[in-house]
């Protein structure tokens, strides 16, 4: 059975004050259901991908919660996997309609976290990590500032080359009109940002974002023709897991769950990293779009720092494959659960060609990886035209 996208979109990411979840979640899902040309009561089910609101707004019971919202009476689940609950969420609706239960559902990923005190967010996002790294203090820029410091040591990796790719993702989200950042930035910009965890700039990071993301997927392979458009397929969809806390990995220069999926993936489309032209990577921190474009096996262990300086996956002077033309988490914005269906909206544009200023041309496959803490979850989407 082939899996298809034939709705596919997100709303502005930013500081969006005064905006809700739930006019956030109307605005995805009526935008994806008005891209596929169908009515709300084309859905069979509801998958929300959500982290936060229940610490921070103290509203669980999202499927139900979203539903109402939306006026859809379908059965509706809430899929949580920190960062990664978006992809989960794919994932989980991917599998649903494989299963044969459900013919067309939706996909909304949602999280809105800039109307909470920046203490409480970071609590909120440590919920992520293990008891220990809980019970001692660290945070998230923490955690991935060790594993920055043991791939320079490893690896020779330099502040500088870490600074070009928060340089490469403002440049990209600079042509994004739905991303939380327009201005572009240069390396001694980065540099001089105020530190936030040793190696870790603030324009290493991703910030604390709202926003919301939705797509409808179906098995029915007429549904795109009808909305008049070509088909985006899922050709793989998969997900994986490792330990939660950095202490128990066995290396601190990858992410074992991120090498897993990807492996998993290729496999199940029947490609190989090369075949890849656009890839949108889960950067929430300069260091995780190193390893990201490693252990998916762009750039072999050590190399993926220098590519990226050299500009060889920016917009325009890359000759093989583009990473996060959206602006990935650190340009485009990171509000938690809607990060991993964001992903996968860019890259249906993408695909279409209907991406602006920002069109990877000739892009026929795309990958999306989406990473929950600090590598214990991770989802990777592969899609076709
Ligand atoms: N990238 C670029 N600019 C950023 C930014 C970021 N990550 N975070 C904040 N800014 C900007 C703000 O827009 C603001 O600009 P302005 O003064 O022109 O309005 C300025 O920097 C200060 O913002 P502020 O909100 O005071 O920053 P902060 O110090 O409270 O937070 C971080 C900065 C990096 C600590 C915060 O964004 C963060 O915790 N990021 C990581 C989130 C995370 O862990 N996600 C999960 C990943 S696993």
């Amino acid at each position: 059975m082939n899996i298809y996208i034939i709705g596919a979109a997100t709303t502005k990411f930013g500081e969006l004050w005064g905006v809700s979840p739930r006019r956030l979640a109307h605005q995805a899902v009526t935008d994806a259901l008005s891209d596929a040309e169908m009515k709300p009561s084309g859905i069979e089910a509801l998958f929300v991908g959500n982290m936060l609101s229940g610490m921070l707004g103290g509203q669980e019971h999202l499927g139900a919660f979203f539903a109402e919202e939306l006026g859809l009476s379908v059965p509706a689940f809430k899929i949580e996997g920190a960062c990664a609950s978006g992809g989960l969420a794919l994932h989980n609706a991917v599998n649903s309609v494989l299963s044969g239960q459900y013919r067309t559902v939706a996909v909304l990923g949602v999280e809105k976290m800039t109307d909470h005190k920046p203490e409480d967010v970071a609590a909120a996002l440590m919920g992520a990590g293990s008891e220990g790294e809980r019970l001692s203090g660290a945070t998230f820029p923490g955690l991935y500032a060790l594993i920055a410091r043991v791939h320079m040591a490893t690896y020779g990796t330099t502040e500088k080359e870490l600074a070009s790719v928060a340089v490469k993702n403002h440049y990209h989200a600079s042509l994004n009109p739905n991303a939380q950042f327009h201005a572009p930035v240069t390396i001694e910009q980065v540099l001089k940002s105020p530190c936030v965890a040793d190696p870790l700039k603030l324009l290493d990071c991703s910030p604390i974002s709202d926003g919301a993301a939705a797509v409808i997927i179906t098995s029915d392979p007429s549904a795109s023709l009808r909305a008049g458009k070509k088909a985006v397929e899922i050709i793989a969809s998969v997900a994986a897991t490792d330990s939660l806390g950095l202490a128990q990995r066995v290396s601190l220069t990858k992410l074992q769950a991120t090498e897993t999926a990807g492996k998993n993936a290729y496999q199940k489309a029947g490609i190989e990293p090369k075949d890849i032209d656009v890839a949108e990577v889960h950067d929430c921190f300069s260091i995780a779009e190193i390893l990201a474009m490693e252990d998916l096996g762009f750039y072999k262990k050590g190399n993926a720092a220098s590519v990226v300086s050299r500009g060889e996956t920016t917009l325009g002077i890359a000759r093989r494959l583009v990473v996060n033309p959206s602006g990935g988490l650190k340009g485009c914005g990171h509000p938690v659960g809607a990060t991993g269906v964001k992903q996968v909206v860019e890259l249906v544009d993408q695909l279409l060609g209907r991406s602006g200023k920002r069109q990877v041309d000739g892009a026929k496959i795309g990958l999306a990886h989406n990473v929950g803490g600090s590598g214990a979850t991770a989802t990777v989407h592969i899609l076709k035209i």
